[in-house]
This record gives C-alpha cells, structure tokens and sequence, in this order.
C-alpha cells in the first residue's frame, strides 16, 4: 500500500477554504490535527441515532452506545498495542492523564526522598503534576539536561537513576523542538533501578505507530484531538498490575461497586478512574479517526511526513536569518523557528494573513525556551495532509515577512 496525499486531503473538508483570500495552509497541527470525513460523520450519527448514556439504560439506544463506546476502547487496545482493554482510561486529554498517574500512582508509590525524573524539554503538563506531587510528599524533581540541538543527555541521564527514583516521565516527541526521544532506552535504563516510566505521546501517536508492549512502557497517554479526533477525550494507558494497584482520583457515580454511608467500595479497570457520564460522543469520535488512520499504511505515511519535514529543513538552511530550534537527528513533525529582527508572534500574525496557520510562543514550554534564552518561536508542525506546495507557501510567507519586518 502506499499513500495518495491528494485524496487524504479530500477526507479533510477543513482545508478546502480561503483564509484572508488566500488558500489555507494549515501547518499547526501540534497544536490540534485536523478532522475527517470519518470523524465529522460519527460524531453527526451517533447525535442524531444512537445519543443515550452508557452503562446505565435499560434500552436499545443506551445498549447502542455503550457498545459503541467499549468498542472504541478496544479500538485504542489496538492502536496501542496493549495487552488488555481495561488498561485504557477514557481521560480528557493528555494533561487529565498525566495528572491522574501523579495523584493516585503518587499516591501510593512516592514518598519524602524518592526521585521523580523529567526532562527539560517537557511541556508544562509534564511537569507541574510532578511539582505539585513533589510538594505534597518531600520528593525531589530532577529534570535531564537538554543539549544545543535538542537532544536528551542520555550520559546525565544514566548518571541520575539509582534506587531513590521511583518514576521517569518524558515526552516521546517534542511539541516545541520535535525531537523524538529514545523512549525504548530511557524505559529499559529507568527499569534497571526499578522506576517505572511514563511516555506522554501527545505529539508522537499522529506520526507514527506505537506499541507499548515493544516499548514496555508502564503509561502512555496521549490526546484524541492531535490524532484526528474530537477535543476533550484523551486516554491513559497504564500496566494493569499498576493500575490495579492505584487509589481513584475522583469519585462519583460509574466508578462506584456499592455506596453506603458505612463506606464504599469501587469498580475495577477501567471504570474506578471514570466518575461520572463519560465522554461518549469523544470517544466514538476517536474510534472513527483511529480506524481510519490505522486503515493508511502508517510506515508511508511516517516515510512521507519525514521526508516533508528534511525538505522544509533544506529550505530552512537555505533561508536568510532564519534560526531553527531544535536539530535534532530524530525528529518528527515539527519546524520551529526565528527570524533575526523580528519577534514570533510578529511573524505568525503576518502568515496568518497569507492564510498560513502557525503556531507561535512558548508552546507550554518555558524551561526549554529559557534554555535557548528566546522568549518563543514561530512552529510550523506538519500532518499526512500538508504537502511540499505548503512547504514552499511557508517560506514565500516567510520572504514577505521578512520584507515587512526587517
Ligand atoms: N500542546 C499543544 C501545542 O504544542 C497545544 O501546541
């Protein structure tokens, strides 16, 4: 199989539209992807056919969406490759995850002297859960240095692992550089001392496949809107021996066995980590955008997306006063960079006056922004969609910014 990038745009009717009288090149996809055919049309049927709640109704409907609904879980088993399907918690999104495993897994398993591991390049939802935890239990953060082109220090990191660290958690890609990490290494060092180890895949699972069995990651989670998804439904996968072990964090109805005022007892996985309605339409909106995307051949499509990003980093090194940050050998997915003279968010205003879409700022991540003593970057972050004529659009935009600016 190989892919017709023609044809994916098609699925995508977003992008078929003039921005600014302009044809719209959407190159923000680290911050949201953008939907298919597949997704608008399941989100639209299950409103108009199937609406009920789930796990509750004694009728056709309700049955309709509570299987829909577990479908889609197992739907992320696959995607993931995990072992069972009540090792995905439906969550809001990958911030919700992460927040989740800090609470309950911190819960039980951190105390006053272990060691929690995170990298500098992490977004801020990778890091204020753990500082919040190391406040609440006495334990200490220590943060992987980060060299000039992005890339972890694996030498510092193996130095840091001893007994007292009790979790590593880092990014699998990037959101502000698109470096992709050495996720398997860092997993198979981290276990040596017996931590275990989280990966947030918000920026990775668009790109390309992940098997956390291969990987023998303890979590993955990731978010449904950058994958082609809705917005507001995300998922945390966790080892069932682990989760089986961590405390809910909120309680509520549908994670309850049995509720008396003498005291309660909880559901099993994955229900104990899901209070209240679900996120029903979320969820089969995710079934629909995972189905699709696994129905692509992902190596092409990972091949393609790679070889769109080397072309706009040849582009880039031919680009007066342009500064990339983030050169990384691995990478996936992301071009973020500066122009001498101007300021980012200069630069994004006037692409998005070409009809080009970019993100610009700290991307939620300001210690890797402190780090390279910049106060932001403009990012153009790609998908299977974008194309070469983008690539070329972009750096057209730039030459006219440039113009404006400097
Ligand atoms: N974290 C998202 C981004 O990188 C929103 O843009």
């Amino acid at each position: 199989m190989s892919i017709d990038v023609e044809k994916i745009r098609q699925d995508f009717p977003i992008l078929d539209q003039m921005v600014h009288d302009k044809p719209l090149v959407y190159l923000d996809n680290g911050a949201t992807t953008q939907k298919p055919l597949a997704v608008i049309n399941a989100l639209e049927n299950y409103y108009r056919k199937d609406n009920s709640n789930v796990h509750r109704g004694a009728h056709a409907l309700s049955d309709r969406a509570t299987i829909a609904f577990e479908d889609a879980r197992k739907t992320v088993q696959s995607f993931l490759n995990t072992q069972y399907s009540e090792e995905i918690i439906w969550t809001r999104g990958t911030t919700e995850s992460i927040n989740i495993v800090a609470q309950s897994f911190g819960q039980v398993f951190i105390k006053k002297g272990d060691e929690i591991i995170v990298s500098a390049m992490e977004h801020h939802a990778n890091i204020v859960p753990w500082q919040m935890l190391c406040e609440r239990t006495g334990a200490k953060l220590k943060v992987i240095p980060v060299s000039d082109a992005g890339e972890l220090d694996m030498t510092a990191f193996a130095a840091m692992l001893n007994s007292n660290v009790k979790m590593v958690s880092v990014v699998h890609v990037s959101n502000a550089l698109g470096t992709v990490n050495p996720v398997a290494k860092i997993i198979k060092l981290a276990h040596e001392v017996g931590a275990k180890v989280l990966i947030d895949g918000a920026q990775s699972v668009a790109h390309f496949p992940v098997d956390v069995q291969a990987l023998d990651a303890d979590f993955y989670v990731f978010s449904g809107h950058k994958v082609f998804g809705p917005t507001g439904i995300g998922c945390l996968y966790g080892k069932k021996e682990l989760l089986d072990q961590m405390p809910p964090v909120q309680g509520g109805g549908e994670m309850i066995e049995r509720v008396s005022f003498e005291g309660t007892t909880y559901q099993g996985l994955p229900f104990k980590f899901e209070s209240g309605t679900p996120n029903i339409s979320g969820a089969i909106g995710l079934d629909a955008a995972l189905k699709y995307l696994m129905a692509l051949d992902r190596v092409a499509l990972s091949e393609y997306e790679d070889d769109l990003l080397k072309y706009a980093h040849e582009r880039a090194a031919q680009c007066e006063g342009m500064r990339v940050i983030g050169t990384a050998k691995n990478k996936a997915g992301v071009l973020s960079f500066l122009i001498d003279g101007t300021h980012p968010a200069d630069i994004g205003m006037l692409l998005d006056q070409q009809g080009i879409a970019v993100r610009t700022g700290h991307h939620c991540a300001m210690p890797i922004m402190d780090q390279f003593s910049i106060p932001g970057t403009a990012r153009a972050s790609f998908s299977i969609y974008n194309t070469r004529q983008e690539v070329d659009a972009l750096f057209e935009g730039i030459e006219k910014v440039k113009m404006f600016l400097c």
